[in-house]
């Protein structure tokens, strides 16, 4: 098995089922013709996203780390009139590209992106009384992944849904060694699901175009 074939697989999938939508190929072009990096969620998980969110009837969904705004776009799609998602993002320069492809995507009433470093726009947010949430999409640095389960619980209605990306990473996940922050972030994150009795939660581990990756479902309280 290899990444050539994982890869074919997965065209093959979003031919079938991936409706073409021009907004969101034009909003990947425009995230590759800024510089930005090439790890926006595959058009298979951007759907998966915008599924789940239908699926729970979704109105108000936070996302954590934004990009070009590809899977904002996805799940923003997802909601009823009157819904709304916010996207957090450190990068004003990605905040930037991520407004132009909302706007153009025609989401820009719904969708919002927030710039700053996300503990400290999660923290005012709290704080702030914000939510609650239906669901949260963690997908921004990973070393603080347990810190922003924990924000978004905080911010999420009773029985809401957390969904974190990235958490097998090539298999990385079994290093316990500590020398890569971001599998720290994700073992960490692992071992305080496993401590918290109010979360119902799995880890899904994937191939795709994205690699050997997985992604944890939550549910929590409820
Ligand atoms: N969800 C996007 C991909 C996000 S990539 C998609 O699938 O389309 C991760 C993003 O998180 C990057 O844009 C990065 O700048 C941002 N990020 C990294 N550290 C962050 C932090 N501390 N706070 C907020 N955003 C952060
Ligand atoms: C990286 C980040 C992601 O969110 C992702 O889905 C893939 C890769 C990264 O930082 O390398
Ligand atoms: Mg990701």
């Amino acid at each position: 098995m290899s990444q050539e074939q994982w890869s074919a697989v997965d065209r093959y999938i979003s031919g079938l089922v991936v409706q073409p939508d021009a907004a969101l190929d034009q909003a990947l072009a425009s995230t590759a013709a800024a510089g930005m990096p090439a790890i926006a969620v595959s058009a298979a998980q951007g759907k998966l996203l915008h599924l789940m969110a239908r699926m729970i009837g979704a109105e108000r969904i936070l996302e954590v780390g934004t990009l070009g705004g590809y899977s904002t776009i996805w799940m923003a799609r997802a909601l009823p009139a009157g819904g709304r998602i916010i996207s957090l993002e450190i990068d004003p320069r990605h905040a930037e590209v991520a407004r132009t492809n909302i706007a153009q995507a025609g989401v820009d009433q719904v969708a919002e992106v927030r710039v700053g470093p996300a503990l400290e726009t999660l923290a005012k947010m709290a704080a702030d009384g914000e939510g609650p949430f239906d669901l949260v999409f963690i997908d921004a640095d990973k070393a603080n992944i347990p810190e922003y389960f924990t924000w978004a619980s905080k911010m999420l209605r009773a029985g809401g849904v957390i969904i974190v990306d990235n958490v097998v990473r090539n298999g990385g996940v079994l290093d316990d060694s500590g020398t890569d922050a971001n599998i720290a972030g994700v073992r960490r994150f692992n071992d305080l699901l496993a401590t918290l009795p109010d979360v119902s939660a799995t880890t899904v581990q994937t191939v795709g175009s994205k690699g050997y990756d997985g992604f944890t479902l939550a549910i929590v309280g409820g």
